[in-house]
């Protein structure tokens, strides 16, 4: 989207998380909540992105890079007073700001696209992502006049018992026009519960100066809370494996059990693959058509299955490369390694691929075998159709069509237990 530019407060102290670290960096499914927040405004079309840190600034700053830029707020008087800490980065520009709370990591980019998109149809000087909630929640509640228009947003703390009934509430995501949204926060004063310089004032102040004021209402409440406890972070955390998982089933994919099936972003999975509960897969991994996965499998980063793989029960595998038709069905590490088309791993098989100081990798031909109980001392390579006794120890490489037998021969001692 042109034009538009994003702020996303990140500097507040987050003390509900009783959490040595910045709530902004903690994680939901492996991702700082910074950085999914930011990511949903980049996702949503927006580049141009200024957060502005204060508390435990550096955390955040670590997280984000400099794929934004930064405003400081050294001292957090207030969600109106972060905003005008940017505002210098704003001056002289004209169009849209979308502002958003950092805390709010699940937002859909759509919503966001929705919200500016709306803004600019509707030509409001203010318009404001809300939900209908039933519950009395402790969000800002909107007043809205006769004619639709919104006149303010009262704080929680400062609502009387009349308008803590109101179940239409702030979700902390607004976009503004830019110059209508500079003048207004000159005006902004601290006369409230909080003693903070509010953000939202800002809507009475344009509202009383006779300018248009709108809401959108969300339809899903699930992809806007907000995490401010770790209560929070636990429901939010549920709400994206639910949409995550829905959305592989209606690709195709068949989850047992939703509930008890944890796959990260930006994993891809053929159709007619089934995933057996407990299973986890780490972001990026690309599983293809016709697999089975689990029960209890760890599929971790780096991951490429291809078709008609199965990863079995109590495995764990990691930068696995595994070829059409391959198994790993039990009990197994199988990390750093490729393993190749029709190859079948037996139980227990561990590939040794760490030495305390550096990874190595294993290779397996296809068509090969395992033996159950198999250690593959990385870096190993093994050739095509080749097999291994159970119980062996692999440390040199095994030619093309081999047999390899690392093990000590058995003895027997007749009579032995007698004595
Ligand atoms: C805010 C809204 C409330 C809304 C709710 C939704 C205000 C005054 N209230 O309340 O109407 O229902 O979000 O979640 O805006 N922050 C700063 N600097 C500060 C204070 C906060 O950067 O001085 C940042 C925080 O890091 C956070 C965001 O702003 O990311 C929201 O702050 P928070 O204190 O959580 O606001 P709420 O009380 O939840
Ligand atoms: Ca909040």
């Amino acid at each position: 989207m042109q034009d538009v530019i994003a702020i996303v407060m990140a500097a507040g102290k987050g003390t509900r998380m009783k959490s040595k670290k910045s709530k902004l960096v903690h994680k939901i499914y492996g991702k700082e909540i910074i950085k999914r927040a930011v990511e949903n405004v980049k996702k949503a079309g927006i580049d141009d992105v200024i957060v502005v840190v204060g508390y435990q600034k550096e955390q955040i700053e670590e997280v984000l890079g400099n794929s934004v830029q930064y405003a400081i707020q050294e001292e957090q008087l207030g969600t109106g007073h972060a905003v005008k800490k940017a505002a210098g980065l704003l001056e002289g520009k004209k169009g849209k700001v979308l502002i958003l709370n950092g805390d709010h990591p699940i937002m859909r980019p759509e919503t966001l696209k929705r919200l500016v998109e709306e803004s600019n149809r509707k030509n409001e000087s203010a318009t404001i992502l809300t939900m209908v909630h039933d519950a009395i929640i402790p969000y800002g509640k909107i007043i809205h006049d006769e004619e639709g228009r919104i006149e303010e947003i009262v704080e929680h703390k400062d609502c009387n018992e009349e308008q803590l009934k109101i179940k239409e509430v702030n979700l902390g995501m607004y976009c503004f026009d830019i110059e209508e949204l500079l003048n207004s926060l000159k005006l902004l004063n601290n006369d409230n519960a909080q003693k903070e310089y509010y953000l939202t004032d800002v809507i009475k102040i344009m509202y009383d100066k006779g300018l248009k004021t709108g809401s959108i209402v969300v339809s899903d409440n699930a992809e806007v809370l907000g995490v401010n406890d770790r209560m929070d972070l636990e429901v939010l955390t549920k709400a994206l494996q639910i949409r995550i998982n829905t959305e592989h089933m209606k690709n195709g994919v068949t989850i047992e059990d939703v509930n008890n099936t944890y796959i990260y972003d930006d994993v891809e999975i053929g159709i007619d693959t089934i995933i057996h509960p407990n299973t986890t897969i780490k972001s990026g991994v690309v599983i293809g058509e016709d697999c089975e996965i689990g029960p209890n499998a760890y599929i971790r980063e780096g991951c490429k299955l291809e078709n008609k793989v199965k990863i079995g029960s109590f495995v764990e595998v990691k930068k696995a490369v595994v070829g059409e038709g391959a198994k790993v069905p039990h009990l197994s590490y199988m990390g750093d390694c490729e393993i190749g088309a029709k190859t079948n791993i037996g139980c227990g098989t561990i590939t040794c691929n760490y030495d305390g100081f550096h990874k190595s990798k294993t290779v397996i031909g296809e068509h090969s075998f395992i033996g159950s109980n198999t250690n593959l001392i990385a870096p190993v390579t093994l050739g095509k159709n080749t097999f291994v006794a159970a119980g062996s120890t692999i440390t040199d490489d095994v030619p093309n069509d081999s047999l390899a037998i690392a093990r000590q021969r058995q003895i027997n001692k007749e009579g032995w237990n007698k004595k």
